[in-house]
């Protein structure tokens, strides 16, 4: 049936079977928990977070559910700044260095719970915040179930980021593997699925151009790694050139990188009356 309408066009469709043919795949609560120390350690050296908080713009009376907080890249810095945060992630490595940040940092308006999307939030007494975020954690099956369900919980606001294009993916280090690079669908698809829903988001755009430094070239190399799986020998060696091919050295042996790609998040928000209307 050809297409005559905008309505026609099944954007949560379209969006699962990008998400099914991208060449990268969801990484579980264990692979997360794997990664929990060094996503850690460099999210906590990056503009990132005072962008989005910037962006945001929270009430101080407000509280705050935080979906997929990560080891609390922005609830810590947002429960100095707000009544109160919640966090959820199912991975409990990551909600362990969250909850150790907080006590150094004496916050004590911060609860956790291990919960995945798919849990029965209610059942575990979560309740509607008056501000709902999901940063760089839309990884889910179901984008329109998402976000009705970030609306269900949400009182004031929504506030998502998702990829632009291939997001924190390099393009040239895939090259120089020698992998394709489908990074699936970004935050093009988020937005029209929310139009579609009735909430028309506002749009903007956070661009990581800050300059990585490393100790050395293997932390450099590790720290790539994250955007395959199963590098071989091979894929390695080449990965390791293209690496050397971009990095500038310093006096102190460490190095710092230059990539051509500048990772951009998409900062969408919206107000969550919208599809109850
Ligand atoms: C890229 S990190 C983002 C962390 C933090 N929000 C940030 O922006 O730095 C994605 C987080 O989402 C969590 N996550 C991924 N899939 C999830 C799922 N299905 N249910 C709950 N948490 C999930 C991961 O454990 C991880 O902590």
């Amino acid at each position: 049936m050809p297409l005559r309408r905008y309505q026609d066009i099944n954007w949560n469709l379209l969006w699962q079977q990008a998400h099914a043919e991208r060449s990268w795949h969801s990484k579980g609560a264990t692979d997360w928990n794997e990664r929990a120390a060094s996503f850690a350690r460099r999210t906590g050296q990056s503009v990132y977070a005072d962008t989005f908080l910037a962006l945001l713009k929270p009430e101080p009376a407000w509280s705050v559910l935080d979906v997929g907080s990560g080891p609390g890249t922005l609830a810590l810095p947002l429960a100095a700044q707000v009544r109160a945060v919640t966090c959820i992630d199912f991975s409990t490595k990551m909600l362990h260095i969250l909850a150790d940040r907080a006590r150094q940092s004496r916050l004590a308006n911060i609860t956790t719970f291990p919960l995945s999307w798919d849990d029965d939030w209610r059942g575990h007494g979560i309740v509607p915040h008056d501000l709902v975020i999901a940063s760089r954690s839309l990884a889910v099956a179901d984008l329109a179930a998402a976000l009705r369900r970030l609306n269900e919980f949400a009182v004031h606001k929504v506030a998502v980021t998702d990829r632009v294009g291939s997001g924190p993916h390099d393009p040239d280090a895939f090259a120089a593997v020698g992998r394709p690079l489908d990074p699936g669908p970004d935050y093009i698809y988020t937005v029209n699925l929310l139009y579609q829903m009735g909430c028309p988001a506002t749009i903007d755009f956070i661009r990581l151009e800050e300059t990585a430094r490393y100790r050395s070239l293997d932390e450099a190399l590790s720290r790539y790694q994250w955007m395959f799986q199963d590098l071989d020998e091979h894929e390695s060696t080449r990965l390791r050139e293209y690496l050397r091919s971009i990095a500038a050295s310093h006096g102190d042996g460490s190095i710092s990188l230059h990539p051509r790609h500048v990772p951009t998040w998409a900062y969408i928000s919206w107000h969550p009356d919208c599809s109850r209307r």
